[in-house]
């Protein structure tokens, strides 16, 4: 008989019960449940509902129910549609009627929200740990390579070099934001909604605050209604993570270009390559494509959610109990992902001597514009010069060391024999050296702030 069942002549069909049943699922939470009802026991006790001795009873039923799911002895009965239905029918079984007293006030619609809420605080705290594992190993590849130049690259075209660190911090920051939207997320997780009832609040004097307190919360929901069906921080949680997605395919993209031996800029760990069945000099980038292609699954996961959100009207609404598997995929999707990622730019090798070779002269074109900028030109005017130079390069098929002074001094006047000078990638990395530059020296700032951040940051 269902807990729902009184009003019922007749059984809910078995085909109803496999499309309403959210036990499969929803147990994923068991532990939230009990710690939500043995600390509800609690407060009907402080409210006078039950005796000390009745929640006391409760709570070490509950107790035992959690030690039987944790164990893998809970065997599932007949009629345990959810979590909350299991674990209550169960208490039951153990601690007899007075078990029937643990529901009163209270409706699944709190309950499971308060369940949910609890379980999406948790996910971001071990989420927040896994991207804080990647940063750390991003701020440790990159302090040995702050000197590394490297080409940069916009509209994937050659532009002007760089540190390979500025290159691998440009991630660390992308996780900052990403870290930073998580712990918006679990503030707004962190809001009690037991206490809400069905749709309408408690008529018993259950205090909100100090349950709020005892599980962990940081503020109590304001309005019953807006609490039972308010499913903003699942939302929250699951963009912030298809962003981290976002990110990381980003990433991978990066390593999936620069490990093609076209570029040859980093080789990826053996234990983190992949060979073909067929061609044996191959050696693939799989776990990169999975992640560009992982970010494709949390981008449906948020649009899914989104959707069933939209248009519900006022209190709770069984659409709602669509809610849970996207946030399970999501967080699962980037609990198996982020480890990885970890390893491989722990164990990255990259290869310095590819990264100067592959520097075309053409990345110097900025420095000579600034050249004539530092004799007095407009930047404009010294754009159109170096223009000018670039075109007579390509003609002669040469570089910008191979003209003379000659040639300079005929696209224009100020060009002196110390713009060869000028012609160096290091120095042309060493001149950014404002804030957020790619200078060795800014970067080596940059890193310590990312330390200081590091230290500072908490969910
Ligand atoms: N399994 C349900 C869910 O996940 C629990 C709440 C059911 N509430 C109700 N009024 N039927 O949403």
């Amino acid at each position: 008989m269902a807990l729902w069942g009184g009003r019922f002549s007749q059984q809910p069909d078995d085909l109803l019960r496999k499309l309403n049943d959210s036990i499969g699922f929803d147990r994923r939470f068991y532990a939230e449940d009990i710690e939500g009802s043995i600390v509800y026991a609690g407060a009907l006790a402080r409210a006078g509902v039950l005796t000390p001795e009745e929640a006391q009873t409760i709570q070490a039923g509950l107790k035992q129910v959690r030690a039987e799911f944790e164990s893998g002895d809970f065997v599932l009965a007949e009629g345990d549609e959810d979590i909350h239905t299991a674990v209550e029918r169960r208490l039951t079984e153990i601690v007899g009627e007075v078990g029937g007293k643990l529901h009163t006030g209270r409706s699944r619609n709190d309950q499971v929200a308060t369940d949910f809420r609890l379980w999406v605080m948790r996910a971001i705290r071990y989420i927040d740990g896994l991207l804080a594992d990647m940063q750390t190993a991003l701020i440790a590849q990159s302090a040995e390579h702050t000197e590394t130049v490297m080409p940069g690259y916009t509209h994937l075209q050659p532009a002007q070099p760089i540190s390979t660190a500025h290159w691998l911090m440009s991630f660390f920051w992308m996780l900052t934001r990403d870290r930073q939207r998580l712990r918006d997320a679990y503030d707004r997780s962190a809001v009690l909604p037991l206490g809400s009832g069905a749709l309408a609040g408690s008529p018993f004097a259950v205090d909100r605050v100090w349950m709020a307190a005892e599980l962990g919360f940081r503020a109590i929901a304001e309005n019953s209604l807006d609490a039972v069906s308010d499913r903003d921080f699942v939302t929250d949680t699951l963009y912030a993570l298809t962003m981290t997605g976002v990110h990381l395919s980003r990433f991978a993209e990066d390593l999936i270009l620069y490990s093609n031996p076209a570029f040859g800029f980093v080789t990826l760990d053996d234990r983190y390559s992949t060979g073909s069945s067929l061609m044996p000099q191959k050696r693939n980038a799989d776990p990169m494509e999975l992640a560009r292609a992982k970010s494709g699954r949390l981008v449906g996961l948020l649009t899914g959610l989104l959707t069933t959100l939209k248009g519900l009207p006022s209190g709770y609404n069984k659409d709602l109990q669509e809610d849970k598997e996207p946030i399970f995929a999501g967080v699962d999707t980037l609990s198996d992902l982020l480890p990885v990622l970890t390893a491989i730019i722990s164990t990255l090798k990259l290869n310095p001597q590819r990264m100067r070779d592959s520097l075309g002269g053409e990345l110097l074109a900025t420095e000579l514009a600034d050249y004539l900028v530092d004799k007095g030109l407009p930047f404009r005017q010294a754009h159109h010069v170096i223009g000018g130079i670039v075109h007579l390069c390509a003609e002669r098929a040469c570089s910008f060391n191979d003209l003379s002074l000659q040639d300079y001094q005929a696209a224009h006047p100020s060009f002196g024999a110390d713009v060869f000078e000028w012609l160096d990638f290091d120095r042309a990395m060493g001149r950014r050296v404002a804030d957020g530059g790619t200078a060795p020296v800014a970067v080596r700032q940059q890193i310590d702030r990312a330390r200081a951040w590091m230290r500072d940051f908490s969910v």
